[in-house]
């Protein structure tokens, strides 16, 4: 009785738009739900500076390199905000990672995609911090109060890591042939996995029901998808490049774009660690053990460090 009370006070507060804060009674499965997706979101910002990072010694012009240490130092804030509205539902940041090495707890499995040229550094600000940002608005109103504090900070940074993409691709798409080719090449290889960014579609979605109850989302896997697809169509445009799927058309009736069917194995194979692009993943760095790259950089990193040591002493 207590609890069937306790149940309807809570769904009233999120009816009426009231935030759900730390210390308040919620059910259980409410904090699960919750927990489960800032703990995916947090661990996403964290692995998310991976493909990135790999390209901040490699990028073009000091100024690139700035603008890439500053996103790349952002995301990890980003994480940290999350991970400390995660600590608030009674969990530690060492079970979180925890969780995140042993693999129970998921990223987005955009992030195992490798970024092979320097124009997917563009394409990832472009297209994965777009559909970041297209999704994560709505989550500045979530109910739980902690998360959307930290959603609204996020989403400030967002923009300008979205608009530091597109001029990625801007200055690549009016350049030689090869840079255009590149831009070109980054798309084909990057527009699927942005799209599965949002969620398999909503039929599939077994968190969906839940979440919009809960008003944890506030918008479906589906619309939110469309949303970036009509966006992001014209942007392609502009920059004179192709968007890879035969089935793109202008729909007037509902005045967005009809489009192709993302390749829903690929993304199942992908979170479970058996897609393409996992496998590449791990070859690259089985491949670069061997090599010795990491061994020779830390033998030299050890030796300067006792080459400093015997100086000073
Ligand atoms: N990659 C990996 N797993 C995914 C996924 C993806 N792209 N999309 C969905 N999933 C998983 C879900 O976690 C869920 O798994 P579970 O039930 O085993 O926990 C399952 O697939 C079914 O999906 P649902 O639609 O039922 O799940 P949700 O209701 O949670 O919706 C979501 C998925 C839309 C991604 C939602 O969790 C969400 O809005 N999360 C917050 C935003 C987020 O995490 N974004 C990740 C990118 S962050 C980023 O890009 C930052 C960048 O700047 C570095």
């Amino acid at each position: 009785m207590e609890n069937a009370l306790n149940e309807k006070s809570f769904q009233d507060k999120i009816d009426e738009g009231i935030s759900i804060e730390p210390k308040d009674w919620m059910p259980e499965t409410y904090r699960k739900h919750v927990l489960r997706q800032i703990s995916q979101h947090a661990h996403s910002e964290i692995i998310g500076m991976q493909p990135e990072g790999n390209w901040i010694t490699r990028a073009p012009s000091l100024r690139r390199k700035m603008v890439l240490l500053a996103k790349v130092q952002d995301e990890a804030g980003h994480g940290l905000y999350l991970y400390s509205a995660a600590e608030s539902m009674g969990v530690t940041r060492d079970e979180l990672l925890d969780q995140l090495h042993t693999g129970k707890a998921k990223y987005s499995s955009i992030f195992n995609y490798p970024t092979l040229t320097w124009a997917d550094i563009g394409a990832v600000g472009w297209l994965v911090d777009g559909a970041a940002i297209m999704n994560q608005v709505m989550l500045q109103r979530t109910s739980y109060g902690p998360y959307a504090r930290a959603m609204v900070r996020i989403c400030k940074e967002e923009s300008f890591h979205q608009r530091q993409g597109f001029e990625i691709m801007t200055v690549l798409s009016e350049g030689s042939s090869e840079q255009k080719e590149m831009a070109q090449d980054a798309l084909n290889r990057w527009w699927w996995p942005s799209l599965m960014m949002f969620g398999p579609p909503d039929e599939e979605s077994p968190n969906s029901a839940n979440a919009l109850k809960w008003k944890i989302k506030r918008e479906g896997n589906d619309e939110l998808r469309q949303r970036f697809v009509n966006q992001t169509v014209p942007q392609a445009a502009i920059l004179g490049l192709k968007v890879p799927d035969t089935d793109l058309k202008w729909n007037e009736a509902k005045k967005g774009y009809d489009f192709g069917t993302p390749n829903w194995a690929e993304f199942k194979n992908v979170i479970s660690g058996n897609g393409p692009c996992n496998k590449e993943r791990i070859a690259n760095k089985i491949h670069s053990h061997k090599e010795g790259a990491w061994v020779r950089e830390a033998a030299e990193a050890y030796a300067a460090k006792k080459n400093k040591a015997s100086i000073a002493a």
